[in-house]
């Protein structure tokens, strides 16, 4: 399904309904320096959001209980059980705030899922900003940021969806704010292949191709990388193929894997350089996910 960029944003709430949108995560680079002794990867990254996000909406229950519902494009995908990030996200919420506190949630669930743009994430910080204002919760940000990184390395970023540098295994976080990235024309392909973050960081070849220089869009381009492109390659081949037709496509400024994979992203210079590769794209390829949106407005 192709979803519009401002699909997920754009339905008015219901008296007494709050609506988050859970900002899809683009890694610009992220370079991985060594494998820990915890069993996860310490990390130099870029995180940056998108325009374009699933729609998170809930509004308060008395009783104390929390409901989810799923729909949108890619719903069916999801178990809307207690596994789920946003449940997870509520229950660790409660637990914080006070039990008795409850909601009804419903996901719409544009993106595609276990995809690298950290839409389970993304969805799990949305319920923590949502459900902080619906129980009028005083929380300060570290606080939900480490409540976010029980949940996920890259859930404590997702919190405030502004561009960031992400050093640890994600819980170490520096304002970055990159000059002339705001809303950039940003186009997300899925060759409709879902990849295991942890076998994407398992094949990770163990040696460090050096740190990440990212104070200027120029530095990210040329110098930064995605040390997870060659795992994620190796265990999904079309990875390359996204990523050949991305970089083939007129008005490219930057194509690259995303996280774990396997959706790759493309910097254009202009909205008609992102149409026309989308179009292209769409019709070459029948069964990728197109979507066309911009780098977030900080
Ligand atoms: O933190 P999260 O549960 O999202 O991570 C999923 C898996 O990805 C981890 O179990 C680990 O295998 C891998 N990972 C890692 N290094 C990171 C983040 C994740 O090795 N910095």
């Amino acid at each position: 399904p192709h979803v519009d960029a401002e699909g997920a944003a754009t339905c008015p709430a219901d008296a007494g309904e709050l609506v988050e949108t859970a900002f899809a995560k683009i890694n610009l680079a992220l370079h991985v320096r060594h494998k820990r002794a915890d069993g996860y990867h310490a990390l130099e990254s870029l995180f940056v959001f998108t325009e374009l996000g699933d729609r998170l909406s809930g509004r308060a229950r008395p009783d104390g209980a929390i409901s989810l519902d799923i729909d949108g494009p890619f719903g069916s995908e999801l178990d809307a059980g207690p596994g789920n990030l946003v449940m997870k996200a509520a229950r660790a919420l409660q637990s914080h705030w006070g039990e008795g506190h409850g909601a009804d949630l419903r996901l719409s669930k544009m993106l595609p899922v276990a995809s690298g743009i950290g839409g389970g994430s993304a969805d799990a910080a949305a319920t923590l900003r949502l459900l902080a204002r619906l129980w009028h919760a005083r929380l300060s940000d570290e606080t939900l940021e480490r409540i976010a990184l029980s949940l996920g390395s890259d859930v404590p970023a997702c919190v405030s969806s502004v561009s960031r540098m992400v050093r640890g295994r994600g819980e170490v976080l520096e304002q970055r704010t990159i000059a002339g990235l705001s809303g950039t024309p940003i186009l997300l392909v899925n060759p409709g292949v879902a990849l295991s973050t942890a076998r994407v960081f398992g094949g990770w070849g163990g040696v460090d191709r050096g740190p990440l220089a990212a104070s200027e869009l120029e530095q990210v381009i040329t110098g930064g990388r995605n040390d997870l492109e060659a795992p994620a390659m190796a265990a999904a081949p079309v990875v390359a193929d996204v990523l050949a037709a991305l970089q083939a496509c007129e008005g490219v400024r930057l194509a690259r894997m995303s996280g774990s994979g396997a959706t790759c992203f493309a910097l254009f210079e202009t909205d008609r350089h992102s149409a026309l590769a989308a179009d292209r794209l769409r019709a070459g390829h029948g069964g990728w996910w197109v979507a066309e949106t911009r780098i977030r407005t900080e």
